[in-house]
């Protein structure tokens, strides 16, 4: 017994930051961003907490699914930090929700996501959860330092969701982590013990060629693994949702493959980098705007600090759906 998703959700902050306003505030520019990135455009927290965008990417996957908070067995979030230590976002999710359920946030930076996945799955195996809620929610404006050029412009924030509920859709699925500290890293500096060392600013810091180098052959090695591993062939595979990083790092990838440009789904030119959250807020996009058909093959890939990367085969066993079932609450 693995799962299905029966429902997907997604918000994300109502403030869009543009390239050319961000041109305003550091020696950058449009064009610069998006020839380099594909990056238009990001959302950036300001008025919202972190949980207010997981809750609400949360409430929408349960109405897409028709499942109510109280029928949940399990909440997971996937983020590199919500608005506390703890209690984690989770547990904060879990409350607002309504839900009474175990909850506990993970962290694999950019494969989280598919990290949640495989944690839910486990769930299921054993028989422990019926209905189990998946976020990725991340607050990347709160983690880059905003005068540094080389980072600020790639991220934004958001938040994306699936209800999962018993089934027989996830085909495959590969974790992979390698412990590194020096291409791309976060400090965790807080505390005041006195004569305590510290110092480092508190932010992302990130070897950007040595990230793409890693991001276009891990994508290639894991999305080849997966459809493997799930017995079919890369003509079996209707769409793939990458990691939303960088549209060179997806082309680039896409050429190696061989696979053709039109059943790659991206949506970085909206909302830049969001972490975790890319995956799952494209796949509501995707879900919302009627893309994907019953029976329909999905292959999702991701890779981040860590570096960790995850990949998975999943059916999409619901029908189309042809309208909007609900607006982005916070447009
Ligand atoms: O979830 C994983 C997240 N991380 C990634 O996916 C990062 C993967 N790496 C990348 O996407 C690319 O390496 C970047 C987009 C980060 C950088 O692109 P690049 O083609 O590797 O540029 P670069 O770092 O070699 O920089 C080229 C030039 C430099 O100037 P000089 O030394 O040639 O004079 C930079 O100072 O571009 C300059 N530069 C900028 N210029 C204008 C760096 N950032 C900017 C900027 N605007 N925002």
């Amino acid at each position: 017994m693995s799962f299905s998703v029966s429902g997907t959700g997604s918000a994300y902050p109502a403030l869009a930051l543009t390239n050319d306003a961000l041109s305003n505030m550091i020696d950058t520019s449009d064009e610069w961003i998006s020839t380099r990135t594909g990056i238009r455009q990001r959302h950036v927290l300001k008025e919202e907490s972190l949980a207010d965008l997981a809750v609400t990417a949360g409430e929408q996957a349960l109405l897409d699914a028709g499942v109510e908070a109280a029928e949940l067995d399990l909440i997971i979030c996937s983020t590199l930090r919500g608005d506390f230590i703890t209690p984690s976002l989770s547990c904060i999710v879990e409350k607002r929700l309504g839900a009474c359920c175990p909850a506990y946030d993970v962290n694999a930076a950019c494969s989280g996501f598919i990290y949640a996945l495989d944690v839910a799955d486990g769930y299921f195996a054993r028989k422990k959860a019926k209905k189990v809620l998946v976020i990725a929610a991340e607050a990347m404006s709160k983690l880059v330092d905003w005068q540094d050029r080389s980072t600020c412009v790639l991220f934004g924030d958001g938040a994306g969701a699936v209800v999962l509920t018993e089934g027989e859709d996830l085909l495959s699925i590969k974790l992979s982590a390698n412990g590194d500290t020096d291409v791309m890293a976060i400090p965790n500096v807080a505390g005041n013990f006195p004569d305590a060392a510290g110092g480092a600013d508190p932010y992302l810091t990130m070897k950007g060629q040595e990230v793409f180098k890693f991001a276009v052959s891990s994508m290639c090695r894991d999305i080849a693994e997966v459809i493997g591993e799930a017995g079919l062939s890369k003509d079996d595979i209707s769409y793939v949702l990458p990691h939303q990083a960088n549209m060179r790092i997806i082309d680039a990838a896409r050429s190696r493959l061989k696979i053709a440009p039109e059943r790659i789904l991206t949506n970085i030119e909206r909302f830049g980098n969001t972490s975790s959250a890319s995956i799952p807020l494209l796949l509501d996009q995707m879900n919302r705007e009627g893309r994907f058909q019953k029976g329909d093959i999905l292959a999702l890939s991701a890779f981040g600090s860590g570096f960790t990367t995850g990949a998975c085969i999943l059916r999409w066993s619901r029908g189309r759906s042809f309208a909007p079932r609900y607006q982005m609450a916070c447009d």
